[in-house]
């Protein structure tokens, strides 16, 4: 099976609003991810609106031919937003105002009854759900119960541990990826992840697509967006 790469560029549009102009465009960003082979375009529209904003969303909604993954959290605005643009697929991202990123999976088991409506909605406009969670069986037997066809493994905290240390993880993340594909739900995996990092995750068989973005546009400064992503996508092909 291919690895996807999924590009987010929310961090262009954080830098954009470093300085409140127009410079540096995410719209320019996905189109040099379109020519350096990025598979999608992933965007976290927040309740805050720190990186990408509405008119982002407008925009790339119609100028790219690339699949729109949205992050959303489980709300009602959001909803109403996913719901208008449907983008290709919509990942149900947990969302705390006073964190910097999104620190941990969603709670899919504990919030079953508040994002059952949610899912249920979005699939039937057509959009492909996915899940952030923790790799963990409990939270997957969750996504399968709440019918979500995808489900995102957290990599944090992989990522976060020393090289030496990523063992135990490691094989976390792939027993849950291995669990959902039995399941029949496609697994995705995304966050923290780096040139140094990826590849035993992009190793892991039964994942899909990968959703890379902090490092690719930080990369960005040193070697173009364009190298940053064909770099990644050469390291994930390497891994199958
Ligand atoms: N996947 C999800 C669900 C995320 O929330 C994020 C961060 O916005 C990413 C992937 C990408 O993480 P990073 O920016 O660390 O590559």
């Amino acid at each position: 099976m291919t690895l996807r790469l999924g590009v987010n560029i929310d961090h262009v549009a954080t830098i954009r609003n470093a300085r409140g102009g127009e410079h540096p465009e995410p719209m320019r960003a996905v189109r040099v991810v379109e020519q350096a082979g990025g598979d999608g375009i992933t965007v976290h529209l927040r309740e805050d609106r720190r990186h990408i904003r509405d008119l982002d969303l407008d925009a790339l909604m119609s100028e790219t031919r690339l699949p729109v993954n949205l992050e959303m959290a489980a709300t009602d605005e959001m909803l109403a937003i996913a719901l208008r643009h449907r983008p290709h697929a919509a990942c149900i991202v947990p969302e705390k105002r006073e964190e910097r990123t999104t620190e941990g999976g969603l709670d899919a088991r504990g919030q079953h009854n508040h994002l059952a409506p949610i899912v249920s909605r979005l699939l039937d406009a057509g959009i492909r759900v996915s899940l952030f969670i923790e790799p963990e069986p409990a939270q997957i037997e969750a996504a399968l119960r709440l019918h979500a066809p995808v489900v995102e493994l957290h990599t944090g905290r992989y990522a976060h541990l020393a090289e030496t240390d990523r063992a135990v993880e490691l094989k976390r993340l792939a027993d849950a990826a291995a669990l959902a594909a039995k399941n029949g739900i496609e697994p995705h995996a995304g966050h923290g992840l780096t040139f140094d990092n990826v590849v035993p995750v992009a190793a892991i068989p039964q994942l899909a697509e990968l959703n890379i973005g902090h490092f690719l546009v930080g990369e960005a400064i040193f070697i173009g967006l364009e190298e940053s992503v064909r770099r990644m996508k050469a390291l994930m092909e390497s891994a199958r």
